[in-house]
């Protein structure tokens, strides 16, 4: 059985991707599975924390009994969520696949093709950093993990952007993965490398999402000494 060294602790995870609404049948979407964040929500429910995973789209079939859910569709929800939920968290895991940006406006009806074989121009907003603003809100303590999905060729570039983006969201963890057409994203296992905050190399994990996950949840372990 495994090691009870989250025992009581509050950890909240985001899981999935977020879909922005275009019109009543149509979204700006992401192929996350959801796998990820659902696997380090069952790592930590096995080692004894109690468990809150913010879902945006999850795949079909992800069991998480025990887990205490709340599903959101847009970036905006989700912001919302785990920004109510983090204020009382012990550690808190942003593996969703988050959007970036969302469309200006939302059609009230569904938009028409006008026929005219023109494109089509979608005016796109910036959507608020969630994990940048959990950074800036983070209690004495509270350990705050965030990925970084880059679909870089080779080591040198991923470790490159990894850091970049270790300095700009300030997380404690920041667990750097590639992502693509066939990499990340819907896989059952991962490859990751785990930077600190300032960017150095903590640990380096593959295999699958959940022994992913354990040794990420270990490196949380240890920096809370
Ligand atoms: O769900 P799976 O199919 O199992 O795939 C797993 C995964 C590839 C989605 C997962 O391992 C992963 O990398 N999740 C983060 C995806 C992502 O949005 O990465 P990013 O590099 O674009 O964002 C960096 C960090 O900022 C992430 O922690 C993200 O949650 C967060 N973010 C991003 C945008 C935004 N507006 N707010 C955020 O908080």
């Amino acid at each position: 059985p495994p090691v009870r060294d989250l025992e009581s602790l509050r950890v909240v995870i985001s899981a999935g991707g977020t879909r922005e609404p275009l019109d009543p049948v149509r979204f700006l979407g992401n192929r996350s599975s959801g796998k990820q964040g659902v696997a380090f929500a069952r790592a930590a429910l096995a080692r004894g924390a109690e468990v809150t995973l913010v879902a945006a789209h999850l795949d079909p079939g992800l069991e998480t009994p025990g887990i205490r859910v709340i599903p959101v569709q847009t970036a905006s929800e989700l912001a919302l969520a785990v920004e109510s939920v983090a204020e009382l968290a012990d550690v808190v895991v942003m593996a969703a696949a988050v959007a970036d940006y969302r469309p200006a406006t939302v059609a009230e009806s569904k938009i028409k093709k006008d026929g005219q074989g023109g494109g089509l121009v979608l005016h796109l907003v910036e959507n608020p950093d969630i994990l940048a603003a959990l950074t800036r809100a983070r209690r004495p303590g509270q350990i705050i993990v965030g990925f970084a999905a880059e679909t870089a060729p080779t080591r040198d570039e991923l470790l490159e952007l990894g850091r970049a983006k270790a300095a700009r969201k300030k997380a404690d963890l920041l667990v750097v993965n590639v992502v693509g057409w066939a990499a990340g994203f819907g896989s059952d296992d991962n490859t990751v490398v785990v930077l600190a905050g300032d960017g150095s190399i903590v640990a380096e994990a593959a295999g699958t999402k959940r022994a992913v996950a354990d040794a990420v949840l270990d490196e949380v372990v240890a920096l809370r000494g």
